[in-house]
């Protein structure tokens, strides 16, 4: 079988490298994939949101099966192209139509979805322009802190969290009057602020019945202690300690049974990943936000865990067979400690040489942002790395991580040092 992968990160590295164990795959191709990629399949050089480009290379390579890494090429409604194309209409493609992705790309709709199926969720209303006033009422009605989220795809800037009111009504005014976040923020999501612990939950569905990978812990502050400005994500964890078996019982019947059959009554055939970001509320679960895909770095660590051919879990999403596919599990903690560019989640300079990667160590090196030059392998991103490592425990695993993270090199290099480490104490090894 020939495989398709969309996307450029550490995320589709993880993808590449699992599904390049499969028996079942003849050839991989990864567009456009990373300097890490291409030691798994072909990397080809066109960007995930050219529907045209990624047609001719379908057509081209003959390609069985298309697996879509990020959210962009999804909510613009890649699946819905090879549906309504002639050439690609029987090409199957892992990730929703645009009506699913709306999950993600759509705040307001992913509410009203969860309110629909009594899904557990945090109070809210929407507003736009002509209801702004009413949207400083309703910041009165709440306490503390306020919680603005722009409706649409805001590059994962569109939440604010605000301690005060008139900065919340202030900024409340620059989303939908001076389109803070573009035409994302012409509508916003204002909602009751949970208290709690986040942990994210993994679904693979088919359409009709669903496996729950493995759960994960993301590390989103730029700063040891979880400080400073928030990034795409420092680091992950699987498994999550405080996901106990009972937690994780009411998230399967609170929160993912109530979401794929919300979906089959509202008529969406989704056909790919939903991510759940939760809040744990004193052990009952909430669900922040859905996204429509895999989330980087969390995929670092919920892929390594699966033992399972990933190509056959794939293969039973596209043959709506997935009940009868095999999700074998290790018990091991995993953690991706993510390797960044100094500067970011800011500015930051790119193309800088990376030495130390070809040192033997007990840990798998994800490429999330580089690229090769001349056989030189160099930066080309904010997340550089997202180093893997397994172990008995949470410690034994990152300090694994460290360790190969210290051998790596390039300028401006950065790395949190506390992943995981509020969570030691809660395990019960
Ligand atoms: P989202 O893009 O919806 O995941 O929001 C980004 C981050 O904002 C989440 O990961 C949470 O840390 C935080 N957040 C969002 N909504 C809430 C909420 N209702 N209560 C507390 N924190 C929230
Ligand atoms: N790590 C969070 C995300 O992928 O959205």
């Amino acid at each position: 079988m020939n495989v398709l992968i969309l996307g450029s990160g550490g995320r589709e590295h993880a993808f590449a490298w699992k599904i390049a164990q499969s028996k079942q795959l003849q050839n991989l191709y990864i567009a456009p994939g990373n300097a890490g990629t291409k030691n798994c399949g072909i990397n080809v050089s066109i960007a995930a949101n050219d529907f045209e480009a990624v047609k001719k290379l379908v057509w081209e390579k003959d390609i069985n099966l298309v697996l879509v890494g990020p959210e962009d090429p999804l909510v613009k409604g890649i699946h819905d192209f090879f549906l309504n194309d002639e050439i690609l209409k029987d090409i199957p493609v892992i990730g929703p139509k645009k009506d699913g992705a709306q999950l993600e790309g759509s705040k307001d709709f992913s509410k009203q979805f969860m309110k629909k199926y009594n899904i557990p969720t945090a109070k809210y209303a929407s507003f736009t322009q002509q209801t702004i006033n009413e949207g400083y009422k309703f910041l009165e009605e709440l306490n503390p802190p306020y919680v603005l989220k722009a409706d649409g795809l805001a590059a994962g800037k569109g939440v604010l969290i605000l301690n005060d009111l008139t900065e919340a009504k202030h900024e409340l005014k620059n989303m939908l009057l001076e389109a803070k976040f573009g035409n994302a923020s012409s509508k916003v999501v204002i909602e009751e602020f949970l208290h709690g612990i986040e942990l994210s939950v993994f679904v693979l569905t088919d359409g009709i019945s669903y496996k729950i990978l493995p759960e994960a812990k993301d590390y989103k502050r730029i700063g040891n202690g979880d400080t400073g400005l928030n990034t795409g994500g420092m680091g992950a964890i699987s498994p999550v300690p405080f996901a106990t078996n009972d937690f994780l019982q009411k998230v399967e019947s609170d929160i993912i049974i109530p979401t794929i059959n919300g979906l089959i009554n509202e008529q969406i055939d989704y056909r790919g990943f939903i991510f759940i970001g939760l809040m744990n509320c004193n052990g009952s679960p909430y669900v922040i936000e859905y996204n429509c895909r895999m989330g980087d770095p969390e995929t670092e660590v919920v892929i390594p865990r699966i033992e399972s051919d990933f190509l056959d879990l794939l293969q039973g999403v596209v043959t709506q067979s997935l009940n009868k596919k095999l999700l074998t599990v290790s018990p091991l903690c995993a953690t991706a400690l993510v390797m960044v560019s100094g500067g970011y989640p800011e500015k930051y300079e790119n193309n800088f040489e990376v030495s130390g990667l070809n040192i033997e160590t007990d840990s798998h090196v994800f490429h999330a942002g580089t690229k090769l030059d001349a056989n030189k392998v160099l930066t080309n991103g904010g997340r550089v790395f997202a180093i893997t490592s397994f172990g008995q425990s949470i410690q034994q695993a990152i300090s694994k991580s460290l360790a190969c993270a210290n051998n790596i090199d390039y300028k401006n290099k950065y790395y949190r040092t506390d992943i995981g480490m509020d969570l030691i104490n809660m395990q019960s090894v």
